[in-house]
């Protein structure tokens, strides 16, 4: 009995002075040392390159005031009155972007959980998405809530073409109706693009029986369908990440993907609004000033960053990664993906990476399709939806050659500018490449009636702004050269017949 009583005050003791020593060295105290530690330590890297004695002198002064930093509790204020505490452990945290300043919006307003809280379970508590709050589950509460002053985000909206989260929804991308639709025609099972019983916004993988029972049904299901959609699918298993052969099938049935020894990370996903909107390097992994996150086993962004400028290798996550066998119904790594990943930025800049990166080797293409980027093109209703239904990609791709080229007969569509602010883009806000638009500028139209603000017109000149790189490209017309189209044949496929611009003239 005696001994028991001892053991048991003992233990008392040990769980007291546990929960002491946790008091005075709490979890957020350690994250913002490491936080502080990491500062120091890049401050010095740049202290020796550094030759201007004032600048010297003011990160000499900047890293004393890091190496003096004590932890304390960060108190974020809102306009509201509302008080929020994430940044007391994510407190390296960029700030996601200049449309959504922390210092108004703060985090729980994309996040949930629990902002009052510095226990991480209870803080991370009904998170929206986990790390993820822009994939299309968890959308409608996140991108799509509502603001703090009561304004509907992208949801919600009298104007239907701002609720970008609806048209995500629905779009092909997000549903994968094009594949499944092609597929069964070619098995013979539906006699048009229409897929009996699909409805708007299905996903495409959880269609039942697409096959109808057929041999390879599974491997559809998983090998293909399963695969980038935006609706969580999961992304080609980047080569760096596995071992797999370029000619392998990654995603055998029953096979568990090859997994990342150094990550633990066995599958990436694409997420809704950050498949495109959040940058990512081939292995998904944070590279930002948050010391909170050091696990990086769940595919995240670079850093804490949205943007609009997307470049191609965003894009390429899912495009232009390899080919699928519609018999086999496997995977194909195009052969030179391991040089691809090698050499990776976020949109090269030379000619000759963007054009060896770019498309599958063996592709056909005009020399805008790799100078520009698949932004410069593809339009807002292209990438985000027109909130339509679509079985087919060629139904729901909205620009065509002759928008910038215009034909033998046709200048390009424009239209004039009356007031800047009844245009539906945000961009001049969003976009940092944004040409200053003006009343009375003239703008691009595709023949669908969307509108192209980084196109513009002025008396002789057709210019076009990258709203990735910035850089500005004059557009040849159509009209007047010697081009041998005819009138009919507007399709890519006819252009790239006689225009395969894979040498570039400077080159
Ligand atoms: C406009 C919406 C928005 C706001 C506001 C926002 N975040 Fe995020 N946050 C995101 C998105 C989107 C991601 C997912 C990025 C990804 O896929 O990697 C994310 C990811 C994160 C992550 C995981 C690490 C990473 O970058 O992937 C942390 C931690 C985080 N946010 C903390 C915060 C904190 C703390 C705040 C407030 C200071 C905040 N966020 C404000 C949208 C937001
Ligand atoms: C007590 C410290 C603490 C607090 C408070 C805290 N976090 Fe975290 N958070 C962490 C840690 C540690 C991780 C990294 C977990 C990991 O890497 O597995 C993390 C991860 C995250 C992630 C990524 C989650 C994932 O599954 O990938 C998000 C998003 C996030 N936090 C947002 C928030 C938001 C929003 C708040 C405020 C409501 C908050 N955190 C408050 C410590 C905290
Ligand atoms: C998460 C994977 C994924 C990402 C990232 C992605 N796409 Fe797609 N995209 C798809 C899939 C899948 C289809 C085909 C759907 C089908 O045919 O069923 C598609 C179809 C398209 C189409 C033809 C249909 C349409 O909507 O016009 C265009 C154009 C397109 N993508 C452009 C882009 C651009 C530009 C980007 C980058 C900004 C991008 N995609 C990023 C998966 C993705
Ligand atoms: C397939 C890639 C892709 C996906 C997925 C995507 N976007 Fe976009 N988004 C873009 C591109 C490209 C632009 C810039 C094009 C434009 O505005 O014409 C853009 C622009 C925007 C803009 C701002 C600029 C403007 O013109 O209003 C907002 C806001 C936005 N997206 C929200 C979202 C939300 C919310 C989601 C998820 C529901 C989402 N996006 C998913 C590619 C994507
Ligand atoms: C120079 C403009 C331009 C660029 C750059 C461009 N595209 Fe396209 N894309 C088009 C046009 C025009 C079409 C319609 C094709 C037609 O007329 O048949 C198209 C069609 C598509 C389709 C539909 C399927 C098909 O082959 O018809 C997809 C998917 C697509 N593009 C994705 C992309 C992706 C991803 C990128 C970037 C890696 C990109 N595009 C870059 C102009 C462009
Ligand atoms: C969004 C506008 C846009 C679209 C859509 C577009 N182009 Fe271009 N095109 C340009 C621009 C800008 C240039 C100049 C590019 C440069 O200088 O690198 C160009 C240059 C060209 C040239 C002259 C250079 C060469 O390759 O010899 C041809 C031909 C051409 N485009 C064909 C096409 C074809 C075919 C399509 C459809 C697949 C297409 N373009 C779609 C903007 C566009
Ligand atoms: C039968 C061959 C042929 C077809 C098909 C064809 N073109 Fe051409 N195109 C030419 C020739 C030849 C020229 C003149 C080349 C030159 O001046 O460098 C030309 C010139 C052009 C130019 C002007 C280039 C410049 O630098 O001034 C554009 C733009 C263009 N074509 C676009 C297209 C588009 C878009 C299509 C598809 C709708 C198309 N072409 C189909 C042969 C063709």
């Amino acid at each position: 009995m005696r001994k028991t009583l001892l053991l048991a005050s003992l233990l008392l003791l040990l769980i007291v002075m546990l929960m002491l020593e946790k008091g005075s060295n709490p979890q957020w105290g350690k994250y913002q040392s490491e936080y502080f530690t990491e500062q120091v330590s890049k401050l010095q890297v740049v202290l020796g390159t550094e030759n201007d004695e004032a600048k010297v002198k003011q990160i000499q002064q900047e890293i004393v005031s890091y190496q003096g930093r004590k932890p304390e509790i960060v108190n974020l204020v809102l306009p509201n009155g509302k008080v929020e505490r994430c940044q007391t452990c994510h407190l390296g945290i960029e700030e996601i972007s200049k449309s959504h300043p922390s210092n108004t919006f703060g985090c729980a307003v994309c996040h949930g959980g629990n902002p009052l809280s510095l226990d991480e379970e209870t803080a991370h508590a009904q998170m929206y998405g986990g790390g993820h709050p822009g994939s299309l589950q968890t959308a409608s509460l996140s991108c799509g809530g509502t603001a703090a002053n009561g304004v509907a985000c992208h949801s919600g909206n009298h104007e239907s073409g701002k609720n970008l989260v609806d048209s995500v929804k629905t779009s092909i991308m997000t549903t994968k109706a094009g594949e499944l639709s092609v597929v069964r025609m070619t098995f013979g099972l539906d006699k048009t693009k229409e897929v009996l019983g699909l409805t708007k916004g299905q996903v495409a993988y959880l269609y039942p029986n697409p096959l109808q029972g057929r041999a390879n049904e599974g491997q559809f299901q998983q090998n293909c369908l399963n695969q980038c959609h935006q609706s969580g699918g999961e992304l080609p298993v980047p080569l760096s990440l596995g071992t797999p052969t370029a000619s392998s099938n990654r995603l055998e049935e029953g096979v568990p993907q090859s997994k990342n020894t150094s990550t633990g990370n066995d599958k990436i996903h694409a997420n809704g609004c950050e498949a495109c909107h959040v940058l990512v390097n081939p292995t998904h992994t944070y590279t930002g000033n948050d010391t909170a996150i050091n696990d990086n086993t769940s595919s995240r962004g670079m850093v804490h960053n949205l943007t609009t400028q997307i470049p191609y290798t965003q894009c390429n996550q899912c495009h232009n990664q390899g080919s699928h066998d519609p018999l086999k119904m496997e995977f194909s790594a195009r052969p030179d993906l391991a040089k691809v990943e090698r050499d990776w930025t976020a949109g090269d800049l030379t000619w000759s990476d963007r054009l060896s990166d770019y498309y599958l080797p063996g592709e056909l293409f005009a020399r805008c399709e790799v100078s520009l980027d698949c932004i410069d093109c593809h339009t807002r209703q292209d990438v985000m939806g027109d909130g339509e239904f679509y079985t087919s990609q060629h139904d729901a791709v909205h620009i065509q050659c002759l928008d910038c080229h215009g034909t033998k007969e046709k200048l390009p569509l424009t239209k004039k500018v009356e007031k800047p602010e009844d245009l539906m883009f945000e961009e001049n806000i969003t976009n940092p490449q944004f040409p200053e638009l003006k009343t009375g500028d003239e703008i691009l139209m595709t023949a669908k009636g969307e509108e192209l603000p980084f196109l513009r017109h002025n008396r002789d000149t057709w210019i076009q702004s990258s709203r990735v790189t910035g850089k500005s490209f004059n557009i040849p017309l159509v009209l007047g050269s010697s081009c041998e189209q005819t009138a009919d044949e507007q399709g890519a496929d006819l252009c790239h017949k006689c225009h395969t611009g894979s040498v570039h003239p400077s080159e």
